[in-house]
């Protein structure tokens, strides 16, 4: 019997429900590692799932999973560097310095096509979450992402966007990066204009759940661009902000976890 019969409500049954679904798409389950990273292109802190992988990226290491496939839930910290989400805490009611990122990846595996119809299944199947209230941005240069969510997942295109810089994602100043594409939940009118994540004035409605990046490339110390042995995908989810989808709610605050923390203070 599958544990995710129910909606999962709580972080402990998101968990469960993450581990779960990709475990039954051949990801080894591999335990959220430390806050600090090790290797030696990483920035300070662990601020993404990605961290503890990126030797396998970079193809230094022998990948230990069969297939090169791996899901986490990682505790990160966006407090430094190039992902410092410091100024926006206590201003936003969806950042947070220390978080739990849920993460599928491959190395050198399973590409786009595989990688966007799994997020809009456990999205939409695993977790009922309403499909038409999703919105997807794609980056400019790429065109097989849009058709796959199009095609494949058929979101309307209309609900497709491109951007440039907010659609390529980098571990730091240097290190393994790549064109993205996010899903986003709108929240809706009550919370800000129209016009979709690509509207600037509209990012307290449409809020990014989950970053699905393309990792194809390696940034090097001088700023250059070359590319990867192989291309990978590394995958993102704000647990946290997920339990404010399924709670109703675009704060996190009183979504599970943090409203536990706040009733105690
Ligand atoms: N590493 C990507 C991010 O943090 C998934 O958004």
């Amino acid at each position: 019997m599958s544990a995710v019969l129910t909606r999962p409500a709580t972080a402990e049954q998101l968990r469960a429900a993450w581990c779960e679904f990709f475990a039954g798409k051949a990801h080894t389950v591999v335990p959220s590692s430390s806050l600090i990273p090790t290797h030696p292109s990483a920035p300070m802190f662990t601020n993404s799932g990605m961290m503890p992988f990126v030797s396998y990226f970079l193809g230094e290491e022998p990948v230990p999973y069969d297939p090169p496939r791996a899901a986490s839930v990682q505790r990160c910290v966006r407090a430094g560097g190039k992902h410092n989400d410091l100024d926006a805490i206590g201003r936003s009611l969806r950042h947070l310095s220390f978080f739990e990122m849920m993460g599928n990846f491959s190395f050198g595996d399973y590409f786009k096509s595989d990688a966007i119809p799994w997020a809009w299944e456990f999205l939409t199947e695993v977790l009922g979450i309403d499909g038409d209230r999703l919105w997807i941005t794609c980056h400019l240069s790429d065109d097989e992402a849009e058709e796959v969510w199009a095609d494949s997942v058929g979101v309307p295109r209309d609900r497709i966007q491109r951007l440039d810089k907010d659609n390529f994602w980098e571990m730091g100043e240097t290190g393994p990066c790549g064109p993205s594409s996010e899903i986003f939940w709108d929240y809706g009118p009550d919370l800000g204009p129209a016009g979709g994540p690509a509207n600037p004035l509209a990012e307290d409605r449409y809020v990014e759940i989950w970053n699905l990046v393309f990792t194809q490339y390696f940034r090097g110390i001088g700023g250059e661009l070359t590319d990867l042995p192989k291309a990978n995908v590394d995958t993102g989810a704000g647990l946290e902000r997920i339990l404010a989808v399924l709670a109703g709610s675009p704060s996190l605050y009183s979504a599970d976890v943090l409203s536990l923390l706040v009733e105690e203070a």
